[in-house]
């Protein structure tokens, strides 16, 4: 095969020696238009994972690798005055410049023609090649020439960073934060080879205006850096090696390959530096390439295999990225933490790193974390963060697990019944600290559908007080109501037979903030005069006081989802033009009147939340800086805590999923505003619960579906990390079962 690869960068030099290993007849040639040796930045840094993979793909090149790594395990972070160290993470750094003499040579030895000095300026000039490499990094000539087919994002993130040298030795993998009269610094070290290694120094744009380095030249830079690193850098000198300050792009494509053109590398996708090197995925995509040419023929089918197989793992390698990079982007909101927990919070900011990892990297260091967030002297047992008790106004919680709130559609005119009490009574005894009620509408036109269950009859309090009454007396846990009206998402069908559906009969009318159907097919709400909302406050006040008469201990009002509240306060579906409508603080007027009204006739001693929806995932909808601008308008009302949720307000929104796709809004709340906050959406590990209390993300963890599936969640969370939570006594003899895998 005749292979042409444009770029002499990690990728190409590493694929063409696996497929001249593979096959010594392929003629390969590589283009590059510097000297080999002629390299920008200073190390690359693989963990112990990718060098297994390195050794396994080829083991002389790695040993040749090998034999110019600078190892380290730990990370040392330096915040406020100390060091916090943290064990076991295995890396090895190694230079630029060696890595790429050993590929280099080992080109050579396997004979790759390398032609160095030649600008590629069209990639069509290299048309007979049987396959067409783009290897040629992040500004890509080969991705630009078939922009159309590629379909290239490039997202430049708005920190500056300097990639620098300097002759100090870190020990570790090191941070510094370190504030001067411009802002903010950071900066990732480490050792990339003996006496050498890598000083990246990120800033915001702001503190880098402020401090002059848009105007900088490289010397300048240095000049800069090596002040404000002077105590840092020990006697040492920066270094510079085309160290120009940057903002990082990442870069996406829709497609890496077309005809016989195919990306690699930078030139196909970019990482932030943060989670590990760019030079990694590189050359994993390399390894990937040549086993998939190995394993198929047809280039085309095998181009076609690699990218199946590779993309998965890069795109959540680009998800963690992102994570990081946007972690250091706000790590101003995260100064205040104490410092265990500052460091703890880095350490596991891009998910791929949780309590539980980190545990078996570092057991110690753990174990200090725990300590702390449990607040328990040195002596006693720390029990895992999920397990620390969580006190608001007079409620105390025996742990941080929240049964979500979870229509169940099955009730008849609002009336509670022999289902909910098995389902919210078992997931009491399933041991969570805080079961929730459903959505319960306070009123009958209120409901989301025939189903839902209610609080605006006397019968009502006597069935939710059956419930409550059997959660106090059978359980530890503490039971909470979520009251809400419906809105124009009301009058519709149960969930299994068609969700925010109209009724095909039977309709009863419905009122909004603005007369919007919620689908074009949807009934059209009555845009609420002020005579609904007076009624509107007075079946929430009346609801609130037979809440506390059926013996709640947290009420929770629902501002979310799209339902009647959550209608005033997003912008999509308020088009109001009196005082309730136009600016959040007028959208928030009415929400914000029935709080104030629910809060005067709630007990003091009880505690109140508020469920939002952070982000409407739709264009011209709420976003997260608003969301914090609610959850500071809810603080200042006496609200205790915001349940952070997102969506549901508009049928054509584009959530974003994925692995507790909701924490990132309930962390910034929490933060910026100073309010206690609950985590909600796809945490189902207790891994997931224990990393995003110890690192400060959010105060209680929320799961619904989680709890549907297996009620005892929290007991058998508590069983897999041996921690005693003694089973009721009608199963006390649970106390010994040790259960076999089904
Ligand atoms: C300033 C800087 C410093 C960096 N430092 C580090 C670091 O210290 N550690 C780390 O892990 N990662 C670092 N990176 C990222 C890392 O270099 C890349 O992720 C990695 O090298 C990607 O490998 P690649 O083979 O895809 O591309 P590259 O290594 O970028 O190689 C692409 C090659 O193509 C050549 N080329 C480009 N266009 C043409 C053309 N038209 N014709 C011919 N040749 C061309 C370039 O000269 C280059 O040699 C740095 C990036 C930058 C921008
Ligand atoms: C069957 C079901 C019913 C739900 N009903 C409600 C509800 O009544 N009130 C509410 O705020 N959220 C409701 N939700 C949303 C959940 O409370 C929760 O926010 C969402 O499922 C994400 O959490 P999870 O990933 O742990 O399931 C419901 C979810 C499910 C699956």
């Amino acid at each position: 095969m005749k292979i042409v690869g444009i770029g002499g960068g990690p990728a190409a030099l590493y694929f063409a020696i696996l497929m001249k290993q593979a096959d010594p007849s392929h003629e390969i040639t590589i283009v590059e238009r510097n000297r080999l040796d002629d390299t920008f930045g200073f190390g690359v840094v693989f963990s112990d994972a990718t060098q297994n993979n390195l050794a396994a793909a080829d083991p002389d090149t790695y040993a040749e690798m090998a034999s110019h790594f600078a190892h380290w395990d730990n990370i040392d972070i330096h915040y406020r005055g100390q060091v916090i160290t943290s064990g076991g993470h295995g890396f090895s750094g190694l230079s630029r410049r060696a890595l790429l003499a050993v590929l280099g040579r080992r080109c050579q030895a396997l004979g790759v023609c390398i032609e160095t000095g030649t600008e590629v300026k069209d990639p069509a000039d290299y048309a007979d090649a049987d396959l067409l490499l783009g290897a040629d990094g992040f500004n890509s000539t080969v991705r630009a020439h078939y922009a159309e087919q590629f379909g290239p994002t490039m997202d430049e993130r708005p920190n500056k960073f300097v990639w620098l040298g300097t002759t100090r030795p870190f020990p570790a993998f090191t941070f510094y934060f370190k504030r001067d009269t411009h802002g903010l610094w950071r900066v990732h070290a480490y050792q990339y080879e003996k006496g050498h290694s890598t000083f990246i120094v990120e800033a915001t744009d702001a503190t880098w205006r402020a401090a002059g380095m848009h105007k900088a030249s490289e010397d300048d830079t240095i000049a800069f850096c090596e002040a404000l690193f002077k105590e840092e850098l020990q006697g040492h000198r920066l270094l510079k090696n085309r160290s120009l300050w940057r903002s990082f792009v990442t870069i996406k494509n829709a497609r890496w390959s077309h005809g016989n053109v195919v990306l690699v590398g930078d030139a196909a996708h970019t990482a932030h530096f943060s989670v590990g090197s760019g030079t990694k995925l590189a050359i994993e995509d390399a390894i990937a390439l040549a086993a998939a040419l190995r394993r198929e023929p047809d280039i085309s089918k095998a181009l076609t295999a690699y990218e199946t197989e590779r993309r998965p793992a890069v795109e959540s390698l680009q998800r963690a990225a992102q994570v990081s990079l946007q972690w250091f982007e706000d790590t101003e909101r995260y100064m205040n933490l104490e410092p265990l927990q500052f460091a703890f919070n880095l350490l596991t900011r891009s998910l791929r790193i949780t309590h539980d990892n980190l545990k078996v990297r570092d057991p110690e260091f753990v174990e200090r974390i725990d300590r702390w967030f449990a607040a328990t002297p040195p002596s006693s047992p720390v029990p895992p963060p999920m397990f620390v008790p969580f006190t608001l106004r007079e409620m105390t919680l025996v742990n941080r697990i929240v049964v979500s709130p979870m229509c169940q559609y099955i009730a008849e005119d609002g009336m509670p019944n022999d289902w909910h009490l098995v389902h919210l009574g078992s997931r009491a005894i399933g041991g969570a600290g805080l079961v929730f009620t459903e959505m319960t509408d306070v009123s009958r036109e209120g409901r989301i559908s025939p189903g839902c269950t209610g609080l605006y009859s006397p019968a009502h309090v006597e069935g939710w007080k059956c419930i409550v009454d059997f959660v106090h007396s059978n359980s530890q846990a503490k039971i909470a109501m979520q009251l809400g009206h419906a809105g124009r998402k009301g009058s519709t069908q149960r969930m299994w037979e068609g969700m925010d559906e109209p009724l095909p009969s039977g309709n009863w009318p419905i009122i909004s903030a603005s007369p919007l159907p919620y689908y074009p097919h949807s009934q059209v709400p009555k845009e609420m005069t002020r005579a609904d909302m007076e009624q509107v406050r007075a079946d929430f006040v009346r609801a609130a006081e037979m809440a506390d008469e059926a013996g709640f201990d947290l009420l929770e009002l629902h501002f979310a989802h799209g339902y009647l509240l959550a209608s005033f306060i997003s912008p999509l579906t308020n088009r109001r033009t009196d005082r309730y409508g136009g600016s959040l603080e007028n959208r928030m007027r009415f929400p914000l009147e029935v709080f104030d009204v629910v809060r005067a006739v709630w007990p003091a001693q009880k505690p109140m939340s508020v469920r939002i929806s952070a982000v409407d995932w739709a264009p011209g909808g709420m976003q997260p800086a608003d969301a914090v601008e609610v959850a500071r308008l809810l603080k200042a009302h006496d609200c205790d805590i915001t349940d952070v949720s997102a969506g549901q307000t508009v049928a054509d929104a584009k959530p974003q999923y994925g692995r507790q796709f909701q924490t990132p809004f309930a962390d910034r709340i929490r933060h910026e505003v100073g309010i206690a906050t609950m985590a909600v959406g796809n945490i189902s590990s207790y891994q997931d619960v224990n990393t995003i209390l110890a690192a400060g993300r959010a105060d209680l963890c929320v799961l619904a579906r989680a709890h549907l599936w297996d009620p005892y969640w929290t007991r058998h969370a508590a069983y897999e990390q041996g921690y005693p939570l003694p089973w009721p006594d009608p199963y006390a003899t649970l106390n010994k079962y040790r259960p076999r895998p089904l």
